[in-house]
């Protein structure tokens, strides 16, 4: 399977509510590798952009509003598989449909506090990837466990 980077940000409340090394920790303890990583308080620009498949719906401007409210942590992972098992790591969208075991699934219960954001495809990936990051702020490295980690 393919090596694959995706884009993945904790949202306001999940740094409010003190969830980043819990999160952070599961992308980890998987084995995904972090290859970028910002704690910003996204501008309306960047958010209206970030969500622009979205702008007709009704729920876009408070979509805007919550995730402009505070700091986000914003993060590129790689890994094979990464883009879809990062979903299933997530959750389901609305929270009370995500199962126990996943982020949403364990922390949270209201479709627009949903805790994290995921890619949805590899075209959104390398959106979001390049929407958020420059090439310069992505970090390659080889983790020194790789090995035991991956076959080849
Ligand atoms: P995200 O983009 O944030 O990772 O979430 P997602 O792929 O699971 O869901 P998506 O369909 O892309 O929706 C983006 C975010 O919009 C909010 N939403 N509210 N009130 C509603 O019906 C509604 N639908 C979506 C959610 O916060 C969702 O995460
Ligand atoms: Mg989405």
């Amino acid at each position: 399977m393919d090596r694959e980077k995706t884009f993945i940000a904790i949202k306001p409340d999940g740094v409010q509510r003190g969830l980043v090394s819990e999160i952070l920790g599961r992308f980890e303890q998987k084995g995904f590798k972090l290859i970028g990583l910002k704690f910003l308080t996204p501008s309306r620009e960047l958010a209206e952009q970030h969500y622009g498949v979205h702008k007709n719906k009704p729920f876009f401007n408070g979509l805007v509003e919550f995730i402009t409210s505070g700091p986000v942590v914003a993060m590129v992972w790689e890994g094979e598989g990464v883009i879809g098992s990062a979903r299933k790591l997530i959750g389901s969208t609305k929270p009370l449909e995500a199962e126990p075991g996943t982020i949403r699934g364990d922390f949270a219960v209201n479709i627009g506090r949903n805790v994290i954001h995921g890619s949805d495809g590899p075209e959104t990936a390398s959106f979001e990837i390049s929407l958020w990051f420059k090439d310069s702020e992505l970090t390659n490295w080889t983790p020194s466990d790789e090995i035991w980690r991956l076959e080849n």
